[in-house]
């Protein structure tokens, strides 16, 4: 059978390939930035998510760049640092008309600026020539990559305090972009990178002092939701948080050691350790986790009038009923819950409802939206996708080292939304937070 599953910029083994090296010259490019100052900061920038897990597979977001600002549709991935667009040069792998592409116009960063040299990984950075351009290349677990140069460019960014501010922001302008395997090719013009490394657009924001080291995103199960750079829209209570993996700092978001719950009770799948990555439309767990959890979610659907649906070409897994299922909520009772908790705080953890890895395909079927990662090629690691994380805000604080979640209505955002709502628009503050405090309990309850 061909299973045509979509895995959007998953991103691991992101190697960031930058063109040569010189002695390392940086130029001032950032602001000295005032820690005091950013202790008291307390505005977002906030963006409007589109998208969903199912059928689209991913989540954007309208980005502006440029001025006069053009809007780019991007894939929001907490799995990459890079953000890149699509570039209107002698372009492979462009899936976008022309209008849609991004013009570089005498703005390529050099390749002896600080970005181009601080984001490499290994010492080989070189410059033949000091301005020489910045060449970078990004790869993707799932073996798509883009090629590209860094250019910097105006970002107009909205925040919460009601200030329009546009930083001069470096990102990549990608001219040959590679999908292979199952992959397919974008429908978006590029990657938001939510990573901590020195080119993410957060790490550039931080040192210029506009925001803390935060990044957010809340993905509606109904499609949409919101994404933030800062920590403003933070509700004061509520959260559970959990310690980052040290390893992870850099690259990628990784919290465990983590045991796998079925409704409440232990199983054998213990011990992991999870990327959350919203490049990521489903969640996948190693070969032997991933055979755990179908045996698990097999034995309990028995005698439920549940049969396999293997003419469903969506997904590996699929169940259809007596008659055809509309959405999830129509075979909740099927099934249970899952929950991941986290050894390192006691009794934290984190809820996956049977929203958060089933999906209702348009055939009708009810599938597994959770995958089996050593089959695609990702070895022993495990993803937490867009399917486990909707439904909750989830924050990487990158400052104090930590990620938490809370569960949240993730189709309004909070202050903003009901500010507009109500008869005058009032300047958005912390205070306002407390519409989350009537959701469903937060995950880390027992
Ligand atoms: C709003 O927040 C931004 C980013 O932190 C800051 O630069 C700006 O000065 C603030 N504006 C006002 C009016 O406080």
């Amino acid at each position: 059978m061909d299973f045509k599953i979509k895995i959007p910029f998953l991103t691991l083994f992101l190697f960031l390939l930058f063109s040569s090296i010189f002695p390392l010259t940086f130029s001032a490019a950032n602001k000295p930035f005032n820690t005091d100052k950013l202790h008291r900061l307390a505005s977002s920038a906030v963006f409007r998510v589109q998208g969903n897990v199912y059928p689209l597979g991913y989540y954007t977001v309208s980005f502006s760049i440029g001025n006069p600002p053009k809007l780019y549709d991007l894939d929001i991935d907490s799995g990459s640092d890079l953000t890149w667009v699509q570039c209107d040069a002698p372009c492979k792998g462009c899936t976008k008309p022309n209008h849609q592409l991004y013009k570089p116009s005498n703005n390529l960063v050099q390749c002896v600026d600080q970005l181009c040299a601080g984001v490499h990984l290994t010492s080989d950075h070189h410059c033949d020539t000091p301005d020489d351009q910045c060449d970078y290349e990004v790869e993707y677990a799932d073996h798509g990559s883009s090629l590209g140069v860094l250019v910097r460019d105006y970002v107009p960014l909205q925040f919460t305090n009601g200030s329009m501010i546009s930083p001069k922001i470096a990102f990549g302008c990608g001219y040959d972009q590679k999908f292979s395997g199952h992959t397919s090719p974008p429908s978006t013009t590029g990657v938001l990178g939510l990573g901590n490394g020195k080119t993410s657009i957060l790490s550039q924001l931080h040192s210029l002092g506009l925001i803390r080291n935060v990044v957010g995103h809340c993905l509606s199960g109904r499609g949409g939701g919101f994404l933030f750079f800062g920590d403003d829209l933070i509700p004061s209570s509520g959260i559970v948080w959990t310690p980052m993996l040290p390893s992870s700092s850099e690259k990628h978001y990784i919290l465990g050691p983590a045991e796998l719950l079925f409704n409440g009770k232990s199983t054998t799948v213990k011990g992991l350790e999870l990327i959350f990555d919203s490049g990521s439309s489903y969640t996948y767990f190693n070969s032997k986790a991933y055979r755990a959890i179908l045996d698990l979610v097999i034995n309990d659907i028995k005698g439920k009038q549940l049969t396999r649906a293997t003419e469903d070409p969506s997904l590996p897994i699929c169940w259809k009923g007596s008659k055809s299922f509309k959405s999830v909520s129509d075979v909740k009772n099927y099934f249970k819950p899952l929950a991941l908790r986290f050894k390192k705080v006691k009794n934290l953890q984190m809820l996956i409802p049977p929203e958060g890895y089933l999906i209702v395909t348009k055939h009708g079927n009810v599938c597994l939206g959770i995958l089996d990662g050593t089959e695609v090629g990702l070895g022993n690691l495990n993803i937490i996708g867009d399917i486990s994380l909707q439904d909750k805000m989830v924050i990487y604080d990158n400052e104090r080292q930590q990620i938490g979640w809370i569960s949240s209505n993730c189709d309004r955002i909070p202050n903003i939304d009901r500010d507009f709502e109500g008869d005058a628009f009032q300047q958005p503050h912390a205070a306002n937070l407390g519409i989350f405090d009537d959701r469903c309990p937060a995950d880390s309850e027992l």
